[in-house]
């Protein structure tokens, strides 16, 4: 059920997304890299000048059992697009623009969730073990 749905997500991701719409590794990039590093592994040049150290992106399913933690993963990124975080990651307003698409991160709940973050959770998920 689960890798199936992995499976199926690119492709859904291709159906809908507008030509000028930025990839995941994009938005990572623009988004994510300052702090987490553009390898992930939480070594950006924005880690430094942080009371908590980024989270190294690469290990998550390694230290969570070997499964990639996909539902904690977008509760987190799609948290910090909130009002109120008190975590160090800034809001990302921009990411929320853009179509709806079903997203289980893993615990057989699909929610509509904005494009730009699955493809940004989908983008984490394939880091885990580089
Ligand atoms: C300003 C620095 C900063 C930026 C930019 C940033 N993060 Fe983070 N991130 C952190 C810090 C610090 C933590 C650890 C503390 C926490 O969980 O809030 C963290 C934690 C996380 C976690 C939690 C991992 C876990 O174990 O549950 C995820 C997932 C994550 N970030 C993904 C992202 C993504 C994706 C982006 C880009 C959209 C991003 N972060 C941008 C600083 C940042």
């Amino acid at each position: 059920m689960i890798r199936l749905g992995w499976m199926l997500l690119p492709l859904a991701l291709a159906a809908c997304m507008p030509e000028d719409q930025p990839t995941g590794a994009e938005d990572f990039a623009t988004y994510c890299a300052a702090c987490h590093g553009s390898s992930g592994k939480g070594d950006g040049p924005g880690a430094a000048g942080l009371d908590q150290r980024p989270v190294d992106l690469t290990q998550l399913s390694a230290r969570d059992g070997g499964e990639f933690p996909g539902t904690r993963v977008m509760a987190k990124i799609w948290g910090y697009t909130g009002r109120d975080s008190a975590s160090a990651m800034p809001q990302f307003g921009p990411l929320l623009q853009g179509e709806l698409v079903p997203y289980d991160g893993g615990d057989g709940i699909a929610t509509p969730t904005p494009v730009r973050l699955v493809q940004l959770a989908e983008y984490v998920r394939l880091l885990q073990g580089k």
